[in-house]
């Protein structure tokens, strides 16, 4: 199966694309985490990609389309993947088609977590991240059994750089901008299925499970 997980910053994608590849076995695809990793390991990438995550503005598209196209031809994708956070612009859209038509591969959905964007403020800042394992908590929705620390691994939680309120507030305005030509190009692909982001995390899931298990 062949996915690409959609919706604004704190929408859930991060939330629900653990459960998807825990259930579904397949590589889970995310290029903020590819260019946390690139800029905690201190490569060129993570060199170019910290400037712009920084102030909450989007990594030019040639250079987050180069780092998909040689993910998605690694051999672990050839039973399917689940992007999440790319395609994010339509020419990161259009050039995603041209990858996958070059793998012989297709879309099977593009699944956008809706929600309001007045919630996401919130969601954000009291957003925590297990620095061992990166399962994702939240303070209030979503809190581990003890404080600071990972229901799974013990790990200590943090906090991500860019989710303080001022770069937040930039991440959703750039970000809101760009999300309704990618809707509108992928509804007119016919892949695209929206899922209610506004219900607790399990419900979530639940829908997102019964759309994936008619495939
Ligand atoms: P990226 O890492 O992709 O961040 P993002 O899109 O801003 O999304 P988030 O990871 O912040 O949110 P999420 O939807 O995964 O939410 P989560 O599940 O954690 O990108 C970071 C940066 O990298 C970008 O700003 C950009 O600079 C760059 N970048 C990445 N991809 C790029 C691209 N394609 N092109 C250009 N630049 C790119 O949930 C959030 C919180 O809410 C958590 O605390 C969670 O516990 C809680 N929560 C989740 N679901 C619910 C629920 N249903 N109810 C209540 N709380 C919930
Ligand atoms: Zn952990």
């Amino acid at each position: 199966m062949n996915l690409v997980l959609m919706g604004l910053p704190g929408a859930g994608k991060g939330t629900q694309a653990e459960r998807i590849v825990q259930k579904y076995h397949i590589p889970h695809i995310s290029t903020g985490d590819m260019f946390r990793q690139a800029i905690k390991d201190e490569t060129k990438l993570g060199l170019q990609a910290k400037s712009f995550m920084d102030k909450g503005e989007l990594v030019p598209d040639e250079i987050t389309i180069g780092i998909v196209r040689d993910r998605l031809s690694k051999d672990d994708c050839s039973s399917g993947f689940l992007l999440d956070g790319f395609p994010r612009t339509v020419p990161q859209a259009e050039s995603l088609e041209v990858i996958l038509s070059e793998l012989d591969k297709r879309i099977n959905y593009c699944i956008n977590i809706d929600v309001d964007a007045n919630v996401l403020m919130e969601r954000l800042t009291g957003r925590r991240i297990c620095k061992s394992c990166g399962a994702t908590y939240h303070l209030v929705f979503n809190p581990p059994k003890e404080e600071n620390i990972c229901d799974k691994c013990g790990g200590e939680l943090y906090q991500r750089a860019d989710d303080n309120a001022e770069t937040v507030e930039n991440r959703l305005a750039v970000n809101i901008k760009q999300s309704q030509p990618l809707l509108d190009f992928y509804a007119n692909k016919g892949y695209l299925k929206t899922i209610n982001g506004l219900q607790d995390i399990d419900k979530v899931f639940a829908d997102i499970d019964e759309l994936l298990s008619k495939l």
